[in-house]
């Protein structure tokens, strides 16, 4: 008997090329053929790229000079914020104008050819890859940029142009380089602690264990606090508020936090180190502060160090005394900034009392 090979017979059946499926011939477009048509083609595309310019600097314009809470009529919509409508407006002309004027420019000015392409081993062979830098080379020139300069630099404007309305909104949002606010309070010795929101002061006598009172500084409070003007007094707002609780002075752990308190009453930034959040939450039982944002916890017998939860620096501790009319005030400001950290936080030179 016999042994038959089954393995089939390798049949070569790829054909050079595959038929024309039915292509139908190619014609020229009018811009090949008629160089008055590819310079009014090119005179378009140029419009097109202008348009997308305008419109981001128009939006740049609009960003600065509308003030953000104008609102205005639009027949068939209603009342709406203009600030907002004419951003959206401008920054969808500077798209508009870069999207249309690329695919104008290609339907019209860049090449127009069919090739076909042999299939190949994928590393490419010395001839194939001058034949790539021939075909770039050829792209190129029929991109005719070369030729047509307005095109080239229009479409840089353009673009170049475009990147600002995404840049400067986000670098302008960050808001004024922070310079001493960040630093100091409006806490100064001899302030008075008022109840926030009344602008009452409070007598040492009137804190019992156990009670919380939630405090600014005198004149950035209450009928005095209208007197300012209202970004000053929003900033205070942001930097000044205090909460204030009386301890047991014997569970009080820490020998400074008794130095710079009265009898077991202590006052401490209410501004979370974490983010900035009001800690203004106050257990009794356990003397620990919780910050609602994101649920730092701080432990007010062992000076405002964090016990749970993402900030990393104790509660800044508010120095205070009593006056002659009994009333609590600050002894001094503020001996480190309150809040979260921020660069430059402990360049030497700049908390109080650092004389490096
Ligand atoms: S801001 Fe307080 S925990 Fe995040």
């Amino acid at each position: 008997m016999s042994t038959t090979d089954h393995t089939p017979a390798v049949v070569d059946s790829t054909p050079d090329r595959f038929p024309n499926p039915g292509l139908p011939p190619h014609r020229p477009r009018r811009a090949d053929v008629d160089e008055r048509a590819a310079r009014r083609a090119t005179l378009q595309v140029v419009t097109m790229f202008t348009l997308s310019a305008l419109g981001s600097i128009a939006f740049l314009v609009a960003y600065y000079v509308i003030d953000p809470q104008t609102r205005g009529t639009i027949i068939g919509i209603g009342r709406i914020n203009l600030f907002h409508a004419v951003l959206g407006v401008t920054m969808g002309i500077s798209l508009l104008g870069i999207g249309l004027g690329a695919v104008h420019w290609a339907r019209t000015l860049m090449p127009d050819e069919e090739v076909s392409e042999d299939r190949h081993p994928p590393a490419a062979s010395e001839e194939d890859k001058q034949a790539v830098a021939r075909q770039l080379s050829h792209g190129w020139r029929g991109s005719q940029l070369n030729r047509r300069s307005a095109i080239l630099g229009s479409a840089g404007g353009a673009l170049g142009l475009f990147a600002l309305p995404l840049v400067v909104p986000v670098l302008a949002g960050l808001g004024p380089r922070p310079r001493g606010e960040l630093y100091e309070t409006n806490w100064q010795s001899g302030m008075r602690l008022m109840i926030d929101p009344s602008g009452a002061p409070i007598r040492a006598a009137d804190v019992t264990q156990g009670s919380v009172f939630h405090v600014m500084p005198e004149g950035f409070v209450g009928a005095a606090a209208h007197e300012l003007d209202p970004e000053e007094m929003m900033i205070s707002k942001g930097k000044d508020q205090i909460i204030l609780v009386r301890l047991d002075p014997a569970k009080i752990k820490s020998q400074k936090q008794r130095d710079w308190g009265v009898d077991g009453i202590v006052a401490y930034s209410k501004v979370c180190t974490h983010v900035g959040c009001p800690v203004a939450l106050y257990e009794q039982n356990t003397h620990h502060l919780l910050c609602p944002c994101h649920q730092s916890t701080f432990d007010m017998t062992d000076d405002c160090k964090v016990i749970f939860g993402p900030a990393k620096r104790p509660l800044p501790q508010l120095p205070i005394t009593v006056d002659d009319e009994g009333y609590i005030v600050a002894a001094d400001g503020f001996r480190e900034p309150v809040g979260p950290s921020f660069f430059e936080r402990n360049r030497p030179g700049l908390l109080k009392g650092d004389d490096a």
